[in-house]
């Protein structure tokens, strides 16, 4: 069984489905060049994870569940970048929740695990709509088993 740390990852941010949609904006207050673009102050700039989430640049097969991606070697190091996954964003702005969202992930995760099997009802991956965050629009197809 992967480790919650690995699966929840997968799902946070990216690769398969995520819940997270336009995660950071700014709107700067001077002129800025960024990677050779000049950004003059007052243009509102708005991140979209899913262009290097599901962009096989940084990802092998970015559209399949592989929580194993998360790993990290022996060396410590991570397959891949460790600020590509970034949905509580990063500096002195970042979220400052995210251990407390963190620890309820993977509380309830595991308490949910320990309650149920989960199984697959349909394949096919589910849709999405935008509503602040990324949710579904469809029900999950997912089959609660209770276990014994
Ligand atoms: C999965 C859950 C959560 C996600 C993905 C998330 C993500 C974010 C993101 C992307 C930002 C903006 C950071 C930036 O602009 O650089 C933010 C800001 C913030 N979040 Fe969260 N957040 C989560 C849960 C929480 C929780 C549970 C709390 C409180 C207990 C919280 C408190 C805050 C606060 C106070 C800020 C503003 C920080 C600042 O502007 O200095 N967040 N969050």
């Amino acid at each position: 069984m992967h480790r919650a740390g690995d699966c929840i990852p997968e799902g946070e941010e990216g690769n398969v489905n995520s819940e997270v949609g336009e995660s950071v904006q700014r709107l700067p207050q001077k002129d800025l060049v960024l990677s050779g673009f000049h950004v003059p102050a007052g243009t509102y700039l708005d991140l979209n994870p899913y262009l290097w989430l599901l962009n096989d640049m940084y990802f092998n097969d970015p559209l399949v569940l592989h929580p194993e991606r998360w790993l990290r070697d022996t060396a410590g190091t991570l397959a891949v970048d460790p600020y590509i996954l970034n949905p509580f964003s990063i500096g002195t702005r970042m979220c400052a929740g995210r251990r407390f969202a963190e620890q309820d992930l993977y509380v309830g995760l595991c308490r949910l695990l320990l309650k149920y099997r989960l199984e697959a009802t349909d394949n096919s991956p589910p849709r999405q709509e935008w509503s602040v965050l990324l949710k579904p629009k469809t029900p999950l197809p997912i089959r609660f088993i209770a276990r014994e």
